[in-house]
């Protein structure tokens, strides 16, 4: 995702010689503008972006030198590019001293030019890029943005704060939507790296013959369609953390190239021989079983243990107890805020919907869920009926068997799952228990029993469907 390219402003007193720079530009793709005059071209700095300046040293009034000494301290992140008649190499140090990033004397080859101006538009890709991805990272920067007060999360947190302090490698396994991005993001807010760059790159997103040259970068000409040198992405993230989401599914060649940058943070652009090295400190996350990528020959055994320094891993959602609830009520003030709504709370009835639910999406799930509930809801409090139909979503996943939870008997697990059932049937039916029987195809006294038997209650007993919609049950 990189961001356009503002022009190049060229700055030269010889209408030729405006005209032939344009066009050269034009055609690799460049817009640009001319003025020629120094005054000209800071009158037009300071309304307009360029992503640098291309100027003769010679020009009538103030000169090149001073344009340059001018933006220094008015424009600094400018790169300015000089262009002068007369090669000599004391101009060309004097040009550099200036602050200039180059200095070309005429005349010049084209090629020249080009890749000069093709280095900075690079750099100004990376300052965005970097400045984009400093500014998402800091707003997932703390540790305590990661709710939930079950054991295993109050645990995650803390080894969170410990790992983050080390370089160690780290590599984050859980399910999809349990939060390992979030993780990622916290150990590397947290560490000492904070303030260098935190790239994310999403190996299964990228196109496995781009994949390479994206982390390492490739050299003009190694491929075709690689008119320009490129810097990997692990250069970009020198001095700070790279995040490898869904490592899982990068192929085997590169996960052996990989294997060699973590040995000793050396690599070699694609197409190129020199051995390039960077200090980055390296976190992977999949949500595959890697253990059975292994078995399957897909992940290599080597590069598993070489990320597995520090694990982290994020459980899924169905084993963190009533954090449900606490991140549900975090989603509900998110939401109503974005949304400009007033719903206090969660009804106790929609509370036992969550809590039964399986959520093979994790949190991103609930929070989906939420964010729907708060669009739907009309009354002050999160409703069943605001809530989907989880059991139609159970069914989708007839194949999974569900596995009896430890030191439960299949008499409580049945009963529990027939709770759940008709608690969701009579949130669907507004619990209005003669619709409710009649969906599952028992009678009204049947349904009665089962309730008692479960000890499941409602406040409107008699129910004759209540019009304010609003019932509250209650599981004693
Ligand atoms: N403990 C948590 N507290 C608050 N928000 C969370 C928590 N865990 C996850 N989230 C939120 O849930 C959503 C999904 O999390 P995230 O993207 O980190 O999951 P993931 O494990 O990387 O998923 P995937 O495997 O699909 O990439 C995000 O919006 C994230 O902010
Ligand atoms: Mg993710």
């Amino acid at each position: 995702m990189s961001a356009p390219l503002p022009p190049v402003l060229v700055v030269d007193d010889e209408k030729n010689m405006r005209l032939s720079l344009q066009a050269m530009l034009g055609d690799e793709g460049y817009q640009a503008r001319t003025v020629e005059s120094a005054e000209e071209a800071l009158a037009l700095l300071a309304r307009e972006k360029f992503f640098m300046v291309l100027t003769d040293a010679h020009l009538t009034g103030m000169t090149g030198y001073e344009l340059l000494s001018r933006m220094r301290t008015g424009h600094p992140e400018i790169p300015v590019l000089m262009i002068t008649a007369y090669a000599t190499p004391k101009l060309a140090v004097e040009a550099i001293k200036a602050g200039a990033i180059d200095y070309l004397s005429k005349p010049f080859e084209p090629e020249e030019l080009l890749h000069a101006v093709s280095r900075c538009a690079e750099r100004y890709k990376l300052l965005k890029e970097n400045a984009r991805l400093r500014s998402q990272s800091s707003q997932t920067i703390e540790v305590n943005q990661i709710i939930g007060e079950s054991p295993r999360m109050v645990e995650l947190r803390n080894l969170i704060k410990t790992v983050a302090q080390s370089n160690a490698t780290v590599l984050i396994l859980g399910e999809s939507g349990s939060g390992k991005e979030l993780v990622a993001g916290a150990v590397h807010n947290l560490s000492q790296r904070r303030e260098a760059p935190y790239i994310r790159i999403n190996c299964a997103a990228i196109p496995e013959q781009l994949l390479e040259s994206e982390l390492f970068g490739h050299e003009k000409g190694s491929f075709t369609g690689a008119l320009k040198q490129k810097l990997g992405r692990v250069e970009e993230a020198d001095g700070g953390t790279i995040f490898l989401d869904e490592i899982g599914d990068m192929s085997r060649p590169l996960q052996a190239k990989l294997l060699r940058f973590l040995e000793d943070g050396s690599f070699s652009r694609v197409g190129g021989n020199e051995e390039l090295r960077v200090d980055v400190r390296l976190m992977a996350a999949t949500n595959r079983d890697i253990i059975d990528a292994i078995r399957l020959n897909q992940f290599r055994e080597d590069l598993f243990h070489r990320l597995n320094v520090v694990q982290l891993r994020p459980p899924p959602l169905r084993e963190r107890g009533r954090d449900v609830l606490l991140l549900a009520d975090h989603f509900l003030r998110q939401f109503n805020a974005t949304m400009n709504k007033q719903i206090t709370q969660i009804s106790v009835a929609a509370k036992q919907k969550l809590l039964s639910h399986r959520w093979p999406g994790n949190v991103r799930e609930l929070r989906n869920v939420l964010e729907r509930a708060v669009i739907l809801e009309t009354s002050n409090e999160i409703t069943p009926p605001s809530l989907p139909e989880f059991h139609m979503e159970t069914r989708l996943r007839k194949s999974e068997l569900p596995v009896v939870p430890s030191g439960q008997s299949i008499d409580e697990v049945m009963a529990n799952f027939e709770k759940e059932f008709i608690l969701n049937t009579l949130a669907q039916n507004r619990y209005n228990l003669n619709r409710t029987a009649e969906q599952l195809k028992i009678s009204r006294h049947a349904l009665r029993y089962r309730m008692t038997r479960l000890n499941i209650h409602t406040d409107n007993e008699e129910d004759v469907g209540s019009p304010s919609g609003k019932e509250t049950t209650q599981q004693c």
